[in-house]
C-alpha cells in the first residue's frame, strides 16, 4: 500500500515493520502509526536515538516523552509503584488511548522524563505498533510525530509532509482516534487513589472513574480543565501552517456571519479563509480533526476558521475543543 505522491518524497521513506524494527535496533529513530497519532520512535535505552527524536521534532529538552510498551507485564517494569489502581486501569482501558503518568525506575533515562520522578507509560492498540515494540523487545519512547507546536499526523502522508521524507514512517493507514492520548498521573496510597488529568483525550474521566470501583479505597479526581499545564502541553500547541480563528457561535452570529466581518473584526486581510467542519459525532470529528487542519492550510487559504457550534458540547467534545483552542492563534468569544 503506497499513499505518497512519489514525486514529492523518496519511495524508501515508506518502510516495513521488519525494515522499522532492525533501523530502531541499530538505535535510528522511525515513525510508526498507532491508533491515536502517529509517534517518533526510538528505543529508550539509546541516549542517541532519545536525542535524534528532540532534535528532529525541535522540541525542548522540558517536555518529556512517553514509553509505549507492549504488555502490562513490560510496563509494570518500568515503574516503582505498579500499584492496584494502575492494574485496573490498564485492565479496562489497554491497549488502548491512555498513557500512565507513575513513579519511574531509576534506569530510565532523564532525557525521556525530561529530569521529572516520573514516566509516561502506554499500551498502543494498533497492531503495526504492538508488532514492532514486541519484536524489537524493549520499550520504545515515541512523541507524537511533528515538529514541536505544530498539528499531530494523523495518516502517514502527514508525517512525510512534516519531515519532508526525511523520516522513515511505517504506514499504518489513518489513525483510528485520531487525536492523542488521555493523560492521568496516578498516586496511591493504604486509603487513596488520586487521578489527575494532564491531557484530556478519548477516555474520559468519569471512565477511569468507573473503572477503579472495585478497589476500596476513596477516589480523588483532579481536572485542571483548560489551565491544564503539563510540561509540554503549553498554550500555543496543535497549530497549523497558517492561523486558526476559533469564532463561538454566539459570536460569529453577533459580526454578522460572514468571513469578511472576520478580517473588520480582527484588524486582518486574510484573502481566503476556509471553513472547517466537523462531523457531529465527536469520536468522528476527533478522527477528521488533525487531517483537516492540515487540508485546510494549504495555498491559496491564508487563515482557517472554526466556528465552535453551541451542540459541540459536553464531555466527548472537550477533547477536541482543548486542542482546537490550543491550535488557534485568534479566539473570538462572545462574553
Ligand atoms: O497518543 C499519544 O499519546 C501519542 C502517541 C504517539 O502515543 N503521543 C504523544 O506524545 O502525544 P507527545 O510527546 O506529543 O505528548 C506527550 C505529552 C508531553 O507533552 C507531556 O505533557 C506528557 O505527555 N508527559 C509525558 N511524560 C510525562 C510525565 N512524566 N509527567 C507529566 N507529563 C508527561
Ligand atoms: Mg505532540
Amino acid at each position: 500500500m503506497k499513499t505518497i505522491p512519489e514525486t514529492q518524497y523518496p519511495f524508501e521513506a515508506i518502510i516495513s515493520v521488519e525494515e522499522a524494527v532492525s533501523r530502531l535496533r541499530s538505535s535510528e529513530v522511525v515513525a510508526i502509526p498507532t491508533e491515536t497519532v502517529y509517534g517518533l520512535g526510538g528505543k529508550i535505552s539509546c541516549e542517541n536515538a532519545i536525542h535524534q527524536i528532540f532534535s528532529t521534532k525541535k522540541r525542548p529538552f522540558f517536555d518529556p516523552l512517553i514509553v509505549h510498551v507492549h504488555s502490562v507485564d513490560q510496563a509494570s517494569k518500568l515503574t516503582t509503584a505498579w500499584s492496584p489502581a494502575a492494574e485496573a486501569l490498564a485492565k479496562a482501558f489497554w491497549p488502548g488511548p491512555l498513557t500512565l503518568v507513575l513513579p519511574k525506575k531509576p534506569f530510565i533515562s532523564d532525557l525521556i522524563t525530561s529530569g521529572l520522578p516520573t514516566v509516561g507509560l502506554r499500551l498502543p492498540r494498533h497492531p503495526l505498533a504492538r508488532a514492532i515494540i514486541e519484536k524489537l523487545g524493549e520499550p520504545l519512547a515515541a512523541p507524537s510525530a511533528n515538529l514541536f507546536g505544530q498539528t499531530s499526523p494523523s495518516k502517514a502522508v502527514h508525517v512525510l509532509a512534516e519531515f519532508k521524507g526525511q523520516v522513515p514512517v511505517v504506514d499504518g493507514g489513518d489513525c483510528d482516534v485520531g487525536i492523542e492520548s488521555t493523560i492521568v498521573k496516578v498516586i496511591e496510597d493504604h486509603q487513596q487513589i488520586s487521578l489527575t488529568i494532564l491531557r484530556a483525550g478519548q477516555i474520559l474521566p468519569q471512565q477511569l472513574v468507573e473503572s477503579l470501583k472495585s478497589i476500596e479505597k476513596e477516589i480523588k479526581i483532579y481536572q485542571p480543565g483548560r489551565n491544564i499545564e503539563a510540561p509540554g502541553q503549553v498554550k500555543h500547541h496543535y497549530m497549523p501552517s497558517i492561523p486558526l480563528i476559533y469564532v463561538d457561535q454566539k459570536k460569529w452570529d453577533a459580526i454578522g456571519g460572514a468571513p469578511e466581518k472576520l478580517n473588520k473584526e480582527l484588524g486582518k486581510t486574510f484573502e481566503k479563509i476556509a471553513q472547517i467542519q466537523l462531523h457531529a459525532a465527536p469520536e468522528m470529528a476527533a478522527r477528521q480533526l488533525y487531517s483537516l487542519l492540515r487540508d485546510r492550510s494549504m495555498p491559496p487559504n491564508e487563515a482557517i476558521l472554526f466556528i465552535h457550534e453551541a451542540h459541540q458540547q459536553g464531555d466527548a467534545w472537550e477533547p477536541i475543543l482543548d486542542r482546537l483552542r490550543r491550535a488557534a492563534t485568534y479566539h473570538l468569544l462572545q462574553d
